[in-house]
């Protein structure tokens, strides 16, 4: 293999660059790791983004000198504790490292670094698909150099190290994580003893900071089916360490012959369903969390069976805490994911009964702007094994679906704006800002709901004054009201 050239790939001018800038400072340049990797996947040349540059000496000084060249003004980051450099050209991040022999202290992730050869710098790579690379010289442009057996672990679609896997994990654990990623996202096999040494090693994971871990599951979710990756993370025993709710669903117990399903399996379901939908993060951490409270809200009630009574409520208890340990955004992305898993079985229940229009305007009121994603997250809920079921949901939520377009179409519930205000029942009463205007308010909108009023102003004002009256008040300002007029007097009062 050693003889393959890749000449025709590296046609961007970058390389070009590079390599005379090399030349002129009398060293040697490679490019390395996931641009290669990526390259002989696909095949074809791309256009680089993230560019991993190996020097034979000085990196900093080839990146500084490969910016001269450049023009003198891509921005350049110089990191002279890990002797390495980060040049911005246009899109492109190109990184530049000497080349390195490394050994680790054991209780941290920082090298003691001495300079290597460019076998030294692919050997304490992670893995051998990551450590092939490519010569930049002039003599040998374009020339693969393979001396761990990469592009056969390609070809094979093989995950494994270069080095003795166990030391591999050691110097870095944050690796076993990456694994696992790699073979999720590119449908790699770990291989036996590289999967043994993760196992081994598993407890090392503690020493990385949890953004770095968060990252990698991150990637992990966004993977196509993403399900198989935290099957990997559990069959090696990270999962316990770095996800112990989520391992705390697995198993199935027995009582008198009834079984429940095994939450865990069921959740990696939900979300490979929902990644052939969406590949958007956030709804994949909906699916991932959604029945989370499963494992503390199970009961086996005689006469019923298992239950899960208010696991939705709970599960959405849950999520600040699980976002903020993984250090996860605690913003609208949080609120977004809560919801989801508060309102998740909210589309399932409604298709089971007789489907009527309030149920489906409470949904809509509830739901808002997230309503197609959860009904997508539904729909990937159902994973019965029973065809009859599944058929028979998925007709029910057709027939959801279609409820939802013609009340939205008639009652523009959706981003509901009450049609009178909290100030328009203080004047109504004359009344200070107070608990009746609340409950008013609530009644008004529940009316409106539970479709006995249309969601217009006029009939909310009679309900308004019937409910004052209820309530004892009496009315200071009979305003254009009782008449038919659907116009509200003046927009600027609400
Ligand atoms: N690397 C390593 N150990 C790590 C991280 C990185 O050995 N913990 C090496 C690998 O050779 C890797 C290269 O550094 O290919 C670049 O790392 P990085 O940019 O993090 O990942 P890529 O492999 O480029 O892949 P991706 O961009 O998809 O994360």
């Amino acid at each position: 293999m050693g003889s393959m050239n890749l000449r025709d790939h590296l046609n961007h001018e970058v390389f070009r660059i590079i390599s005379s800038a090399a030349e002129q400072a009398h060293t040697e340049a490679y490019v390395v790791g996931g641009f290669v990797r990526d390259l002989l996947i696909k095949g074809v040349p791309t256009t680089p983004k993230d560019i991993d540059i190996v020097v034979l000496g000085s990196g900093i000084a080839l990146a500084e000198k490969v910016r001269f060249s450049l023009g003198g003004e891509a921005p350049l980051t110089v990191f002279k504790n890990f002797g390495t450099a980060m040049l911005l050209w246009g899109e492109t991040k190109i990184e530049f490292v000497g080349a390195r022999k490394e050994s680790y202290r054991r209780d941290s992730r920082k090298p003691l670094v001495e300079d290597g050869s460019l076998e030294d710098d692919q050997n304490r790579r992670d893995f051998t698909i990551n450590a092939l690379a490519i010569s930049l010289n002039r003599e040998t442009f374009g020339e693969l150099l393979d001396p761990f057996g990469g592009l056969r672990h390609l070809e094979e679609k093989v995950i494994t190290t270069p080095l003795e896997p166990g030391r591999t994990f050691s110097d870095d654990p944050l690796r076993m994580l990456r694994g696992i990623r790699f073979a999720t996202g590119l449908g790699f096999q770990i291989e036996a003893g590289t999967l043994e040494a993760i196992h081994l090693n598993r407890e090392r994971i503690g020493i990385i900071s949890q953004e770095r871990i968060t990252d990698e599951i991150n990637k992990i979710l966004s993977s196509p089916q993403p399900g198989r990756g935290f099957l990997l993370l559990d069959e090696t025993g990270l999962l316990e360490l770095i996800f112990p709710e989520l391992y705390r669903m697995k198993g199935v117990e027995e009582v008198d012959g009834h079984f429940h399903k095994d939450n865990f399996l069921h959740t990696l379901k939900v979300l490979d369903n929902i990644a052939l939908e969406s590949d958007r993060l956030w709804l994949r951490w909906a699916a991932l969390l959604h029945d989370i409270a499963k494992p503390r809200t199970k009961k086996f009630e005689p006469g019923t069976g298992w239950t899960f009574h208010g696991h939705e409520f709970l599960g959405a208890k849950m999520v600040p805490g699980i976002f903020r340990k993984m250090k996860l955004p605690l913003n609208e992305k949080m609120k977004y994911v809560q919801k989801m898993v508060q309102l998740h079985l909210r589309p399932m229940v409604l298709s089971q009964e007789t489907v009527t229009d309030s149920a489906v305007r409470r949904l809509i009121f509830d739901a808002g702007d997230d309503l197609e994603d959860l009904m997508t997250l539904c729909e990937a809920d159902i994973t019965s094994k029973n065809e009859r079921t599944v058929k028979r949901h998925l007709h029910n939520f057709r027939i959801v679906r279609e409820k939802i377009t013609q009340l939205e179409e008639r009652d523009s519930i959706r981003n509901f704006q009450p049609p009178i205000s909290g100030t328009d029942i203080q004047k109504a009463f004359g009344i200070p800002p107070s608990k009746p205007v609340g409950i008013i308010k609530n009644a008004i909108k529940e009316a409106i709901l539970d479709g006995e009023i249309p969601n217009q102003y006029a009939s909310a004002y009679r309900r308004m004054l019937e409910e004052g009256k209820a309530l004892g008040l009496t009315v200071r300002q009979e305003s254009a009201t009782g008449s038919d007029g659907p116009e509200p007097p003046e927009a600027g009062d609400r």
